[in-house]
């Protein structure tokens, strides 16, 4: 007779790691919460969320995005989507959370943050309830609920960094990229934040290059927020699959699976999965999310 942990090796010989993730996944209780940010803007975030997300949903994972970039918000367009509801209509009172829910390939889940997300500090009580018990609800959405955020420093950007359980800063190698990474690290070590940071480059051009990049960041980081820890997740090589992507509205890893670019997504999309299942009881999902927000705000 067979024990779990067989079952589970016999379904990763037999069927694919796409079926032992989703038997792992039910083992898993609790949605993780991760916030992508970057220090500048068009370091490519956005087109890491979705096609991150997409790859996790081919996981067996179910993944929820939330649009928190006000102003850039551009989430629907790369899957050619119109948005009729945000979150505002939420806190509004006129729409449920469900309602507002965009579906993307694969049964990738969206939400468009609207102004909503960036007003909670000034909502009044039963508004601010409202959204709260709302995104609750994401709970039984989500395995991964991940948050596209603006680029920078902004109170909002460190208040969702701060409540995530990961944070994913995505820098480029261009020197005005780093820098401006080092000053979102920078913020997140003076406010007391330690080892949840990891770092996606994007947009390399060779093999070494991401390994470098990362090895110039941390020296940097171990020498002046020396309490900060940082984990590398990867390197996306610079790959016109994803303009093409952009261009003809379908994301990179549905149009091009094969491409250098779906192939270092997937495997960021990989690790992420498995540091998740190993880091699953520490995990504190959206009520903690939503608790830890209340709390900045
Ligand atoms: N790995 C890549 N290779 C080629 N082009 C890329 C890559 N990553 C992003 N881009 C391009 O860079 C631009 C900005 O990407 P986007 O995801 O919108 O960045 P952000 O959300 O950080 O502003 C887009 O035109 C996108 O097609
Ligand atoms: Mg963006």
């Amino acid at each position: 007779m067979t024990d779990q942990a067989e079952q589970l090796r016999t379904a990763t010989r037999t069927k694919g790691l796409e079926q032992a993730a989703y038997s792992n996944r039910q083992l898993a209780g609790q949605s993780r919460v991760l916030a992508v940010t970057s220090g500048k803007g068009g370091v490519g975030k956005t087109s890491l969320v979705v096609n991150l997300g997409l790859a996790l949903s081919r996981l067996g994972y179910r993944v929820v995005i939330i649009d928190a970039d006000l102003g850039l918000a551009n989430i629907d367009v790369m899957i050619n989507s119109v948005s009729r509801y945000n979150l505002t209509d939420v806190i509004n009172g006129s729409k449920n959370i469900r309602d507002v829910i965009m579906k993307g390939p694969l049964d990738l889940k969206i939400i468009p943050g609207g102004t909503g997300l960036f007003d909670l500090a000034n909502l009044d009580q039963a508004r601010r309830g409202v959204l709260l018990d709302q995104l609750s609800e994401l709970e039984d959405e989500g395995d991964f609920i991940i948050i596209d955020t603006a680029a920078g420093i902004s109170r909002q950007v460190i208040s969702f960094v701060e409540a995530a359980d990961d944070f994913i800063l995505v820098t480029t190698p261009e020197p005005t990229a780093m820098t401006d990474a080092y000053s979102v690290l920078k913020v997140l070590s003076d406010r007391g934040l330690k080892d949840k940071g990891k770092i996606v480059v994007n947009l390399t051009r060779n093999l070494q290059q991401g390994h470098k990049i990362f090895a110039g960041l941390s020296r940097v980081v171990q020498k002046y927020l020396p309490s900060m820890e940082l984990n590398y997740l990867g390197d996306v090589r610079h790959d016109p699959a994803v303009s093409n992507a952009v261009h003809s509205f379908v994301p990179f890893v549905i149009s091009n699976p094969q491409s250098a670019a779906s192939t270092a997504v997937s495997r960021i999309a990989w690790r992420i999965a498995s540091n998740s299942e190993a880091e699953q009881p520490f995990r504190r999902g959206i009520a903690g999310f939503i608790n830890q927000l209340k709390g900045l705000s």
